[in-house]
């Protein structure tokens, strides 16, 4: 056996990482409260990521904490094959009461990228139970993120994410990108131009056939690429020409979900409403790994259902860990806590200012867009010649160093603070960045 030395990093094969630059030059956080994490060396550092994307309620929020003490203490682990525990119906229902009318069947899995496969599977799994079972295309979009599983990846269209890891599903196909600069640089909210994005969906129809066709992903509002907000028409387009079609329409709201536009979900913040609904992170105020896929009823029954009289498994898919007890009694109290705390609602109310803050930022070298949409912004430079990225990792290393967590996709920088984020933060977040974006080569 290998001794392995305290403090050693090189065990650790970090995800989505530089491993060889982290492990030169190591930044570990401690501990986190509120608005922020505590570095290794005693620093404070303001979370303007929320995590990734995911603790909307603030770090470390007692009730949750408390919560998940409790659970751990009553109830550990219990399986839900043909078993279940209280703690994973109150959650169901508690998070069909806030899913746009109909979503009101929950899948329950440990992460986004379970949450997506699990979605895609429904659908195949609902067309063959109808007796179309030759519905087996799915449709994704150009810079589509859907975490990291073969059917995410297969109808993401994130090309580092896909290169290495062979063909993926056969019959997927991708709907193009909405993001256009040209057009919509510097736009306040929904950008104006791009509705008609979403006819490439009528060609894929006439090429394919609609009745090859079982669903077609989207994130409302795609996070990972970069922020790209979706232009105004664009999802009531997709979901008319889904509906024409038959064909399903899924929602990857694992971003966008519990507040981040200021409202429980984009669907209902842009008033339009998929038929199955992916969800993870704010879930549990990302306190206990979770995810969930909100199912329209007519999806659901048409799998259950369709099983008839006949005893036994319905859909043969699920883990060890979904619904466990302790992220159910943190997803609970997560729920708890946005409704207590009017969170999603907050975050309607300070849109305005955060906008305004982070557009006041046009001008500084490098900016070529800044949009934003809820408590979401994004900020684009100009990639340095011949070093695409190399900006976005400076600015990223350098704002660290001045007390600011940011996220950067090559070179944009994504900002999705805590719900909770005060005004003078959001002034703190400007503030830094102008300093850092002035400094940038
Ligand atoms: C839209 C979307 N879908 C899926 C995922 C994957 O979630 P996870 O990392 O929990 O697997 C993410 C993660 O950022 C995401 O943004």
């Amino acid at each position: 056996m290998a001794a392995i030395a305290p403090n050693d990093l090189s065990n650790w094969w970090m995800p989505f990482s530089d491993n060889r630059y982290f492990k030169a030059n190591p930044r570990l956080l401690v501990a986190a409260k509120d608005m922020h994490y505590t570095a290794a060396d005693g620093r404070r550092i303001l979370d303007g990521t929320a995590g990734l994307w995911c603790v909307n309620a603030g770090h470390g929020r007692d009730a949750i904490v408390a919560a998940i003490q409790h659970q751990a203490a009553t109830l550990d682990f219990a399986p839900t094959f043909q078993l279940g525990h209280p703690l994973a119906f109150q959650l169901a229902a508690r998070l069909a009461g806030i899913m746009p009318d109909g979503l009101d069947r929950i899948f329950f899995t440990n992460s986004g990228s379970e949450s997506v496969d699990t979605a895609l599977k429904i659908a195949l799994a609902y067309w063959r139970a109808r007796g179309q079972g030759q519905r087996t295309r799915l449709i994704g979009r150009e810079r589509g993120y859907h975490g990291v599983g073969f059917g995410g990846i297969s109808v993401g269209g994130i090309v580092t994410n896909r290169r290495a890891f062979g063909p993926g599903l056969p019959g997927t196909d991708h709907l193009p990108h909405t993001h256009d600069l040209a057009r919509n640089a510097f736009s306040r909210g929904q950008p104006a131009h791009g509705a008609e994005l979403a006819d490439r969906l009528e060609a894929m129809i006439a090429l394919h056939g609609a009745d090859t066709i079982a669903a077609v992903i989207v994130e409302p509002l795609a996070g990972s690429t970069g922020v790209l907000v979706p232009p105004a028409g664009y999802l009531e387009r997709l979901r008319a020409i889904t509906a024409a079609h038959g064909i399903l329409l899924i929602f990857d709201e694992v971003i966008s979900g519990f507040g981040r536009l200021g409202a429980a979900t984009a669907a209902e913040r842009l008033g339009v409403t998929p038929d199955m609904m992916c969800l993870a992170k704010g879930l549990t105020n990302a306190a206990v790994p979770m995810g969930a896929v909100a199912v329209a009823r007519p999806v659901h029954d048409g799998i259950v259902d369709a099983a008839g009289d006949a005893p036994g498994i319905e859909l043969f898919h699920g883990t060890t860990y979904a619904a466990h007890a302790l992220a159910c009694a943190a997803g609970i109290a997560a729920l708890d806590l946005y409704a207590a705390e009017g969170l999603f609602a907050r975050a309607r109310a300070v849109e305005g200012l955060w906008e305004a803050a982070l557009h006041d930022l046009a001008g500084l070298p490098h900016v070529i867009d800044i949009r934003n949409f809820g408590l979401v912004a994004g900020i684009e430079l100009a990639p340095r010649p011949g070093a695409p990225g190399a900006r976005g990792q400076e600015i990223f290393r350098a704002m660290f160093d001045a007390g600011l967590l940011i996220r950067v996709t090559g070179d944009i920088i994504a900002l999705s603070p805590p719900l909770i984020i005060s005004e003078g933060q959001i002034g703190e977040i400007c503030a830094l960045l102008r300093q850092g974006l002035q400094q940038l080569a």
